[in-house]
């Protein structure tokens, strides 16, 4: 298992997550980042480019080592300093209220206790701080829950714990985020079982 996480998943996610169906939903989603940022599961570094001025650092934080490799390519890139560290989104390392953003790209489906995840993103963004995100998860349509469902059970295997069937946004507001934007839709181009999003943003009240 460590070698396919470690030398042949991150190649296969590098690739596939840098597709240019996703670059318009990167952009729209980082878009109101601003000042110190955190990015849980930074995976290949592929929203640093949408970054925009308002940005003072970015943190990315990331659990396979294969996928840091690929970032450490493009962090020198910016006009922003932008630090890679070994960290697990579930015990983050920061203290209370150190960024103003925290960014998570279809990051929340493989995390193992998401509901940890999300206090400790509350917990590390100042007072008013946001949370922006893209997600896939669960569809609405009894159908496509069905296969997301059994789906779940290879997608975690292969893909490294990637669940398709979690409803984003109850894990977002369970976490006491006042969920100040969210859109749910079907991505073109996509499986309707891995392809139904959320986008949006949440504040830290
Ligand atoms: C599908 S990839 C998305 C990567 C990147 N966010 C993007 O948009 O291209 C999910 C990433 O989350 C990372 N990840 C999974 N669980 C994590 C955790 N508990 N803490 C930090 N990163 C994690 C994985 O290693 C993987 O790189």
């Amino acid at each position: 298992m460590g070698f396919y996480r470690e030398k042949i998943l991150p190649h296969i996610l590098h690739h596939g997550m840098a597709a240019e169906r996703h670059a318009r939903f990167r952009k729209e989603t980082v878009l109101t980042a601003r000042g110190s940022v955190l990015e849980i599961g930074f995976g290949s570094g592929l929203n640093l480019k949408y970054y925009s001025d308002a940005v003072t650092t970015v943190t990315g934080i990331e659990t396979n080592p294969g996928m840091r490799k690929y970032a450490v390519k493009l962090a020198h890139e910016y006009e922003f300093p932008v630090h890679l560290l070994d960290m697990d989104a579930q015990r983050l390392g920061f203290d209370n209220g150190e960024f103003d953003t925290v960014v998570s790209t279809w990051t929340m489906c493989s995390i193992l206790d998401l509901d940890r995840a999300l206090d400790e993103a509350k917990r590390v963004l100042k007072p008013g701080g946001k949370l922006l995100f893209i997600e896939h998860g669960l569809a609405p349509d009894l159908n496509v829950q069905k296969w997301q469902h059994r789906l779940t059970w290879f997608s975690r295997r292969i893909f490294d714990g990637c669940h398709a069937n979690r409803k984003i946004s109850d894990y977002v507001a369970r976490a006491g985020f006042e969920l100040t934007k969210l859109d749910t839709f079907y991505a073109p181009d996509m499986p309707k079982s891995g392809g139904y999003m959320y986008q949006g943003s949440a504040r830290k009240i």
